[in-house]
């Protein structure tokens, strides 16, 4: 498509901001330092090799007693670098760190809180296959705006409803940065030449019916009944109760893993299961879930813990994991209804499969 018929993410930001006259334009300036920091991963990313910063072998360090590649760490100095100094942010937090960034006092403060992952799906950088980086935006207490008390983690714990922006970048095949200002799910795609988002997916909508699911089913002894319920119903396919045959997906890289969602539908499951009693689920409510919750309800899809609707879920701290699952909106109401079922008696035997022991 030539040029002159391409709309930028500057022209597209700009022309959503006319809509709400009294804006101060801020907020896009965010955006666009967001979008460079993901423009900048997205570079180092692509050297692969060649770049002497991938893998454990080139350094790297240890966070809450993980091993963080020096990727990881580079991503996240990307984002602070890119987003500190506009005057946009009061605070950021970030997967990377353990606790939250205050902007410097040099640099003036903002009305917003931006909350990271800056390179998710990290394990995938050894075997190239795609990550991503995914952000959320909030609003920030009115009293550390004007400087009458420190940011603190509490500040971060608002509930995924009260987002007012999310997105993610996924670098894959081609560079793509996909994002909510809570008018839509918009998608755009980076021309490597001109180093410019161009909007290339306009109103993305999640399609509401699916048959692809995806989950790591090694995980399936640790399931609880109703995932196991559900992931045993697509496995049947056409002779099961579902009557049509699933197909399978998993990337374990939740960014692609979304993406492929927004494209073609589908259902994404990382649930709450008995593992590791300390963890009640694997991804991360404020980095992960959360934002990938939002732009799922912005595009049609839903979002969940299967119990209660992941955007209600008040945070109780930075870090905190839970069980996510999203996607096309049948399916993940599907899952919800039958974690609100009570206990079936023996599963595994066809002939009570479909008796619950206390039947309404
Ligand atoms: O949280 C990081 C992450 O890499 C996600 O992107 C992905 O969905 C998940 O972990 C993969 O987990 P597992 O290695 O258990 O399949």
């Amino acid at each position: 498509m030539p040029l002159s018929q391409r709309t930028t993410l500057t022209q597209f930001l700009i022309e959503q901001r006319r809509r709400f006259p009294q804006a101060s334009g801020d907020f896009n300036a965010l955006i666009l330092d967001i979008a460079l920091a993901c423009k900048a991963i997205a570079g180092s990313v692509a050297y692969g090799a060649l770049g002497g910063v991938l893998g454990a072998q080139a350094g790297s360090i240890n966070v809450q007693g993980e091993e963080q590649k020096k990727l990881d760490v580079i991503s996240n100095e990307l984002f602070i670098r890119a987003c500190e100094w506009g005057g946009h942010l009061a605070g950021m937090a970030s997967e990377e760190m353990d606790e939250p960034y205050a902007i410097p006092p040099h640099y003036p403060r903002g009305k917003y809180l931006l909350v990271f992952d800056p390179l998710d799906g990290s394990s995938n950088i050894d075997v190239n296959v795609s990550v991503g980086s995914i952000f959320s935006v909030l609003r920030a207490p009115q009293a550390v705006v004007d400087g009458e008390r420190p940011l603190q983690a509490q500040d971060f714990l608002q509930p995924g409803e009260r987002q007012v922006a999310a997105g993610y970048a996924l670098y894959g095949p081609s560079t793509m940065l996909v994002l909510s200002v809570g008018t839509g799910v918009h998608g755009f795609t980076l021309d490597p030449q001109l180093g410019e988002f161009f909007l290339s997916h306009p109103d993305i909508r999640v399609p509401e019916k699916t048959q692809e699911f995806a989950i790591n089913a090694s995980n399936s002894r640790f399931w609880e009944p109703p995932v196991k319920r559900y992931v045993d119903e697509c496995l049947a396919g056409k002779t099961g109760p579902r009557g049509k045959d699933f197909n399978m997906r998993w990337i374990a890289s939740m960014v692609a893993e979304a993406h492929r969602i927004f494209m073609r539908g589908g259902v994404f499951l990382y649930p709450r299961d008995t593992k590791d009693p300390s963890k009640p689920g694997r991804l991360r409510l404020l980095y992960e879930a959360n934002p990938i919750g939002y732009l799922m309800e912005q595009a049609g899809g839903r979002a969940s813990t299967g119990r209660e609707p992941m955007l209600q879920v008040q945070p109780t701290s930075l870090h905190q994991r839970i069980g996510l699952v999203f996607g096309s909106r049948e399916e993940v109401e599907r899952i919800e209804q039958y974690h609100r079922e009570p206990a079936r008696v023996r599963d595994d035997i066809p002939l009570f499969a479909e008796r619950t022991l206390f039947r309404d």
